[in-house]
């Protein structure tokens, strides 16, 4: 028992509380008891055997099989016992809560919660200090859309197929105050679609007046994997303030946001970093925090030596959450994020592959080696994505994405394997056919 406490206490980055019941005693009768969760670290095998034994860390039905992470990620156990363990300990133990200062906390929106912003800071390369944690991308972009100087004129540069979570805020800003969204339109199909092709398309909307681009690392809508360390260049050359949007890539690949060279890079821990859902992240770099106003205002929304602190007034929030977002970093980190990348882009090429065999399918992503990823855009000829989606599902129960009339989007994950893509492969085959 203790050993278990302990080892909870642990991945919740928390001290040991005396009298804290374990997860054991409060189990239901009625039901097995489910094994402990354990850490990558604490997984011995080796090559295909440790995926194998990794996705026995996940609860994700046995019998389904689960490729659209690109929506929400399914968190590992490990996660979700650091979050239900560390709500049921705030709902029995908050009378014990005494604000004195070095002591434990029961809430979020009051304190800099520098150990959660480290531990993000360390899955994309950068430091605590930078980083301001909020509910999700949407966030990210919003605080930058309306809190960076803009004036009316100010042009800003984004894609037409931006998802509105990486886009709307700019367009509010122009409705209200004047500034103006300058709109690359992304050739569709992107099959052949090269990244210098996507450098002349950014430049080609620039002007005297541009002050930022708007860049998606992976677009959502055809899974486009953009040469952002090439887009930063440009745009720090040209004093222009470069956004990145990592929802689709915090997570999926291993991100340095120095080597990026981006000015401000956010997203949505809750997809590919398996994180607990309403997980949200804001880096800026170090010389650009000084010029963005918070947008949400509480007590430290002034703070000027914490400046991404001044972005985190948000009121009482959920810390169950970030305790599960700090242990679902550490998951993501003991794993290694080159190496969770290697695994589940290979996936995707093998994806890709096997596509390419079969008659009437068509890759609708790029297919540029630089501009792929661990997620596919795909159709079938004669069939809509809500066919492919329901064919799949009811054959096989194997969950992908519709996109509507023109297909799928297929995104593999650590709790998919080779022989999942396989499998799919030979019934889209069979669909193929009929
Ligand atoms: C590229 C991209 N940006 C932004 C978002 C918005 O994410 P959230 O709803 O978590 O804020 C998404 C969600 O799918 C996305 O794919």
């Amino acid at each position: 028992m203790t050993d278990r406490r302990s080892f909870l206490a642990t991945l919740a980055g928390l001290p040991l509380l005396s009298g804290v019941p374990t997860r054991l005693a409060a189990r239901p009768t009625d039901r097995p008891a489910a094994a402990d969760p354990r850490m990558p670290s604490q997984i011995r095998a080796t090559g295909e055997a440790f995926w194998t034994e990794l996705r026995k860390e996940f609860t994700l039905n046995k019998d389904e099989t689960f490729f659209n992470t690109g929506t929400l990620g399914a968190s590992p156990k490990a996660v979700q016992e650091a979050v239900i363990e560390h709500m049921r300990h705030v709902d029995r133990d908050i009378a014990r809560w005494d604000y004195y200062a070095d002591h434990e906390n029961y809430f979020t929106g009051y304190y800099p919660e520098m150990q959660y912003r480290d531990r993000l800071a360390a899955v994309i390369g950068g430091k605590g200090k930078d980083v301001a944690l909020c509910q999700n991308a949407t966030f990210g972009m919003n605080f930058l859309a309306n809190g960076l100087e803009m004036a009316p004129g100010d042009e800003v540069v984004a894609t037409n197929m931006d998802h509105p979570g990486g886009r709307k805020g700019f367009d509010l800003r122009a409705k209200r105050q004047g500034i103006v969204v300058k709109e690359i339109t992304l050739p569709d199909p992107a099959t052949d679609l090269t990244p210098d092709q996507l450098v002349d398309l950014y430049l080609g909307q620039t002007t005297p007046k541009t002050k930022l681009w708007a860049i998606p690392h992976i677009n959502s809508g055809r899974a486009t994997r953009f040469p952002v360390e090439r887009l930063c260049a440009i745009a720090r050359e040209r004093g222009i303030f470069s956004a990145v949007d990592g929802a689709q890539s915090i997570g999926h690949l291993a991100i340095d946001v120095n080597a990026m060279g981006c000015d401000a890079l956010y997203g949505s821990p809750h997809k590919w970093l398996l994180a607990p859902k309403g997980n949200g992240v804001l880096w800026v770099r170090p010389d650009k925090q000084a010029a963005l106003w918070s947008t949400i205002a509480s007590s430290a929304w002034d703070d000027q030596e914490d400046r991404m602190y001044a972005l985190m007034q948000m009121g009482t929030g959920n810390l169950s959450l970030l305790v599960g977002l700090g242990v679902a970093c550490d998951f993501h980190r003991q794993i290694g994020s080159q190496k969770v990348q290697e695994r589940i882009v290979g996936m995707g090429d093998q994806l890709r592959e096997g596509l390419r065999k079969i008659p009437g399918s068509k890759i609708i992503s790029p297919t540029h080696r630089d501009l792929t990823c661990a997620s596919t855009v795909y159709g079938l000829s004669g069939k809509t994505g809500n066919q492919i989606q329901d064919f799949l599902w009811d054959r096989a129960k194997i969950r992908v994405r519709s996109m509507g009339e023109i297909g799928v989007r297929h995104t593999c994950h650590i709790y998919n394997s080779p022989k999942d893509v396989d499998r799919t492969l030979a019934l889209l085959g069979e669909l193929a056919r009929t």
